[in-house]
């Protein structure tokens, strides 16, 4: 197995460092064939949501691989319009329930705003939801708690009203999106940033510039993409539907120069 070191959370539970990201992997053989894909290449580490409608195929898939619970790091969401308390237990029983564990490793509050208002002001109602985080990380359900597409002030605000400390904030990262100034708050802050859609959903793959690199190194602009969120000191989430693309997105045991990386940082 290639790639199996870890990020440790500020809790001290281990995470994987390359997960396999299940967004838009409709449910059913695509993505429980996508995650006994993933499995077999080495990835111990599978991240989906209720919102992407897929935790039933991803939990059997995991359950069918055969491999050793323990050994697998399994992130779910609440939806993102889940906005107060009593649903928000309620959703996070529903998803117990349809990814079919005793426990899952990590549960994240998805977004801090419903995605027909993005950018409105929850602060009030994620402080509220943000206690049954903590109450679901205390019954043991969850191994670990965070949030993600959360911004400097949404954490912020989290951090001054909470009991337990969000561990990771999964946003949106890749090169040309960079999100600089909500990454270093995070570290500061002992939270683990993971980066979603490492290669921009697809859009960077033909960029001249990238590939130019890439070609140094012999690897594909995917691998020096996903390469590049690591350097950077966060979690790639990379996605394919694909096997030969699953199995290329975690060979990513290379090292990208120190002006490579500048160079990279400088792309927009
Ligand atoms: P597919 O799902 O058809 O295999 P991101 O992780 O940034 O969201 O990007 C995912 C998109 O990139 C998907 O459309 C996926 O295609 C495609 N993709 C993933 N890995 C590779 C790869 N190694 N080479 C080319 N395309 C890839």
């Amino acid at each position: 197995m290639k790639n199996n070191e870890f990020f440790t959370l500020a809790n001290g539970v281990k995470i994987p460092t390359i997960g396999f990201g299940t967004w838009q992997i409709p449910s059913g053989d695509i993505a429980y064939n996508s995650v006994k894909e993933a499995l077999e290449a080495g990835y111990r580490h599978i991240d989906t949501a209720q919102a992407y409608g897929n935790e039933a195929s991803v939990g059997q898939a995991i359950r069918d691989s055969g491999i050793d619970r323990g050994e697998i790091f399994v992130t779910s969401k609440l939806p993102a319009e889940i906005k107060n308390y009593e649903q928000a237990v309620r959703r996070a029983e529903f998803t117990m329930k349809k990814i079919g564990f005793e426990y899952i490793d990590l549960y994240l509050i998805h977004a801090p705003w419903p995605w027909t208002e993005i950018g409105a002001d929850y602060t009030k109602e994620n402080i509220e939801v943000w206690k049954a985080m903590e109450e679901f990380y205390e019954s043991g359900k969850t191994r670990s708690i965070g949030v993600s597409n959360f911004n400097i002030k949404d954490i912020d605000a989290i951090l001054e009203n909470c009991r337990i400390r969000p561990m990771v904030n999964q946003i949106k990262l890749h090169i040309g999106h960079r999100q600089e100034e909500t990454a270093a708050h995070c570290t500061a802050n002992g939270i683990l940033v993971e980066g979603y859609s490492p290669l921009a959903t697809g859009r960077i793959l033909g960029n001249g510039e990238i590939a130019r690199i890439a070609e140094k190194y012999g690897k594909t602009v995917a691998q020096v993409s996903i390469r590049y969120v690591l350097q950077k000191g966060a979690l790639p989430l990379p996605k394919s539907t694909h096997p030969e693309y699953i199995i290329q997105n975690f060979d990513v045991n290379f090292e990208i120069s120190p002006d490579d990386m500048i160079y990279l940082d400088g792309l927009k």
